[in-house]
């Protein structure tokens, strides 16, 4: 097959149109109804026993953000007025560099691995006095109360022993009384997303639905009348797993490979974490095909990374970048312009159809909440693709246009920088003013 045809194929099977979009939008409603009434979905929708934020919430509370190999925690001073002051920060990995430790692989035990967070957090702790605080912990969890939740699963490719099936709380409060921390007292746990909408919502009463699109993929929302509870309460739909999406054979690929094949599918189209690897599973296609030439480090899994996918968005006609990461990171130094060109459309293919996907499940959302958008909305999103991938932002609304039209204007999405961890914070000044 000529190459042009052949790249035209594998771009066709990524790409979505308008009618597709509002297929999945319908789609997504009905997953969202089901598993809201309690019947077989595959969107969890799991309660999270907190609402809005007052905007009052005021006081130095602490955060710690949990939701990849990375662990953030933050020291937040809430000011009462729906403004918020990071005061102190500490960042640190799970997974050392230079292998000298690893507390996310299936040799790393949970005890060791909140341990390790407790240690931290006395570091940051304010003597003297007792913080309440915050745990953005991001996975999908069974939650009992707005203070304790228990893994489902693992998601994220994370793997660490004896975690799942149990309540984080209890187990950050433990490793923080072996730990001989006794300054800081867990009082909320809670989803990014959430801490995402708590954040927004802060400062934005037409904030309802808030979405990470980042190296994991989730939307929350807030339902108005909650069955649990007959009040409006965030629901973490836990989306990533959503299925009712065209895969490839791409993505067929990269399921059967990973560390839970059948589960997230959605994330595994369009989040952070797997976009490299969309990427170079097609391009490892094309080079079974004859279109690449022989290419060892196609075999590497994540040698395309987040930034070699932004690069080449944002190339020019001459395809400069696109050479520059052909010859660097596959160590193809002699490719012909339309190889670059196959490359690129490939690339951007991809990229694009996560925008749009992550757009139809946001458009399902408001279906639900507000079949004629009567009213405005905000969309809150944090996450390295919505801040940083070229045209992802602008690829969302577009796609929200073609479904709804004229009355997209009702919608509007923000960047919630650093949300989950802000949100955590909320949610434990939320807490401790229900029970001081
Ligand atoms: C994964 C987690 C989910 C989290 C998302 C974004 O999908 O299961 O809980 O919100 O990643 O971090």
């Amino acid at each position: 097959m000529e190459i042009k045809d052949y790249v035209a194929k594998l771009s066709a099977a990524f790409a979505l149109g308008s009618a597709d979009l509002s297929a999945i939008a319908i789609a997504f409603k009905k997953a969202l109804q089901e598993g809201l009434a309690g019947k077989p979905s595959p969107l969890r929708m799991l309660p999270s026993f907190i609402a809005d934020p007052t905007g009052k919430e005021a006081g130095e509370v602490l955060a710690v953000d949990f939701g990849g190999t990375n662990v953030r925690i933050i020291k937040v001073a809430l000011d009462g007025k729906g403004g918020s002051r990071i005061e102190n920060i500490l960042k640190f990995p799970l997974k050392a560099a230079d292998g000298s430790y690893d507390h996310v692989s299936a040799k790393a035990q949970g005890d060791e691995l909140f341990d390790y967070i407790a240690a931290k957090i006395g570091e940051i702790a304010p003597s003297g006095t007792m913080a309440p605080l915050g745990h953005t912990f991001s996975f999908p969890c069974e939650q009992k109360s707005l203070n304790s939740a228990f893994l489902i699963h693992w998601t994220k490719e994370i793997r660490t022993k004896g975690v799942e099936g149990k309540d984080v709380t209890e187990l950050l409060k433990a490793a923080l009384a072996r730990k001989g921390v006794n300054n800081a007292k867990p009082v909320a746990v809670i989803n990014d997303t959430v801490g995402t909408l708590l954040t927004a919502a802060y400062s934005d009463s037409d904030a309802d639905i808030a979405s990470i699109c980042g190296t994991g993929h989730n939307t929350c929302y807030l339902e108005p009348r909650h069955p649990l509870s007959g009040k409006p309460m965030i629901v973490n739909m836990e989306s990533g797993n959503f299925d009712a999406v065209p895969q490839t054979q791409v993505d067929a690929e990269l399921d059967a490979a990973s560390e839970m094949p059948g589960r997230q599918k959605l994330e595994k189209m369009v989040s952070g974490y797997y976009l490299g690897e969309i990427v170079r599973l097609s391009l490892r296609r094309m080079r079974d095909e004859g279109i690449l030439p022989a290419c060892p480090a196609l075999e590497e899994r994540h040698i395309v990374r987040g930034m070699d996918i932004d690069s080449i968005l944002i190339d020019s006609v001459d395809l400069k970048s696109t050479r520059a990461f052909a010859s660097e990171r596959l160590g193809l130094a002699t490719l012909e312009m339309s190889q670059l060109t196959a490359i690129k459309t490939i690339n951007d293919a991809i990229a694009l159809r996560s925008a749009r996907l992550v757009a139809a499940t946001y458009a399902g959302t408001l279906m639900l909440i507000d079949p004629e958008l009567k009213r405005r909305h905000s969309i809150a999103i944090d996450g390295t693709l919505y801040e940083k991938m070229p045209g992802y932002g602008a690829n969302i609304s577009m796609a929200l246009c073609e479904i709804f039209g004229d009355k997209a204007k009702q919608v509007k999405t923000v960047l919630a920088k650093d949300g989950s961890g802000i949100g955590a914070a909320i949610a434990a000044a939320v807490a401790a003013r229900a029970s001081p």
